[in-house]
């Protein structure tokens, strides 16, 4: 094959010897909804080969760990998507933080720290706790309610842009800006060309939020101002940091809480577990349901140098899908992957990534996370689905689309 081929915006290589070759679309609504394809990337061992997109691919969790914990050999610079920047234009300018490599990464990811740091967390925690607790006590008053928009969307979408500092938030927006920034990771499809074609007010939206003027004095993107004016980095970095952080936090969260409810909803058992002790297991369910169904489902790097991965030969440009979602289920690595527990020991899980670029809204993903299951777990007897959940496809996030519950409250 011509080594210069390109295909979905990256060089197309031959399948390294001994990878058995996949004749799957990682990208088809089944994979993407129903995941069905992670048990093929189990059995073909550390990598397999996926000829529709010409890109490796795996879901054994030793592989993807080592993948995403070597930034030298595997970097995120040429792109985390399909697209290999180094051959193609990014489709918007890249990101600040999440697509750029050591050292000028460690200058951004410090101030996009500081921001995020455990003592600005532990101060929104008291305001998370009170909201989570209004937003359940009006659940408890409407009967049956659409969960995903009702309690997943509706917290952090409130929460997260005003700790940002965003004065007028609108939800909708935010909400679809993540989901387009995910499709577009994916290759040139269905779900990546709809993103893009209601994409202009979107982006327009976003930047007009993201400038000093538009922000409060006392959020966190009020800190990547700051670090602005004490020259550490320049005022339009700061305005991409802001950026970064409405791009990342809000999809991410209000698909780890969906898929929190619907976890427990589907486990009363495990229900009971957490609202036997709400203060001290609300953190563990979040966690399980990050291991568990991974909102996001994976990331790509690109191999910088000719090298090795689990005794495969991996050449310069290569592309890995590194599935988080797949080596989260790796049953070489956790006992009973397909069982929902929230008493498991999840130290390690890869849903919040590893390595230099380790999930830096962790934090406050896990204090959102948390707020909302003790509030739920302290006033709600019993979760049902009053209803089929449908996953809703996006090429890189594993997200509800509808969620029929009802709560039935304490006595
Ligand atoms: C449950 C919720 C979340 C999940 C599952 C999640 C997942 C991830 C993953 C897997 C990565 C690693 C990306 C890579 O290595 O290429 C990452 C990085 C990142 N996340 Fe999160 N995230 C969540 C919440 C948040 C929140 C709330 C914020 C906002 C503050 C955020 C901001 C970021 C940023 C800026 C990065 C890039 C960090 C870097 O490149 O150094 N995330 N996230």
């Amino acid at each position: 094959m011509n080594q210069e081929t390109l295909i979905e915006g990256h060089k197309a290589i031959a399948p390294p010897e001994s990878v058995p070759v996949l004749d799957i679309d990682p990208y088809s609504d089944d994979n993407l909804t129903n995941r069905t394809y992670f048990s093929a990337l189990h059995e073909a061992g550390p990598f397999a080969f996926i000829p529709k997109y010409s890109v490796l691919a795996s879901g054994r969790y030793d592989v993807v760990k080592e993948v995403f914990s070597d930034h030298e050999r595997f970097v995120s610079s040429r792109g985390v998507g399909l697209s290999d920047f180094a051959v193609e234009e990014p489709w918007r300018p890249q990101s600040i933080i999440l697509e750029v490599d050591p050292p000028y990464h460690s200058k951004t990811r410090k101030v996009i720290l500081r921001g995020l740091s455990p003592k600005v967390v532990r101060a929104l925690k008291d305001d998370f706790k009170l909201d989570a607790e209004r937003l359940i006590g009006e659940i408890l008053t409407k009967g049956d309610f659409e969960a995903v928009v009702d309690i997943a969307e509706a917290f952090p979408s409130k929460v997260f842009p005003e700790a940002v500092g965003i004065k007028d938030p609108d939800p909708r927006m935010l909400i679809d800006f993540g989901a387009i920034q995910f499709n577009a990771i994916g290759p040139d499809n269905a779900l990546r060309a709809k993103g893009f074609a209601g994409m202009k007010p979107v982006m327009e939206w976003i930047l007009s939020r993201c400038s000093r003027d538009a922000l409060t004095p006392d959020g966190i993107g009020s800190v990547f101002y700051e670090a602005a004016d004490n020259g550490e980095i320049t005022h339009d970095e700061a305005t991409m940091l802001v950026r970064a952080v409405l791009a990342a936090g809000i999809d991410t969260t209000v698909t780890g809480i969906g898929n929190a409810l619907w976890c427990l909803a589907t486990h009363p058992e495990e229900y009971e577990k957490l609202k036997a002790d709400p203060e001290k297991m609300a953190l563990p369910a979040f966690e399980e349901t990050l291991r568990f169904t991974s909102p996001v489902q994976a990331f790509y790097r690109t191999a910088a140098i000719d090298t090795e991965v689990a005794g495969v030969k991996i050449v310069e440009g290569t592309k890995i899908l590194c599935c988080l979602g797949a080596a989260n289920m790796d049953p070489d690595h956790w006992d009973q992957p397909n069982r929902y527990d929230i008493s498991r020991q999840t130290a390690g899980h890869l849903a919040l990534g590893v390595g230099v670029h380790v999930c830096v809204g962790q934090n406050i993903a896990r204090a959102e996370g948390q707020a909302v299951l003790r509030a739920i777990a302290e006033r709600v007897e019993r979760i049902e689905l009053t209803g089929k959940e449908t996953w809703r496809p996006n090429n890189a996030i594993h997200a509800l689309d509808k969620l029929p519950l009802r709560f039935i409250a304490k006595e």
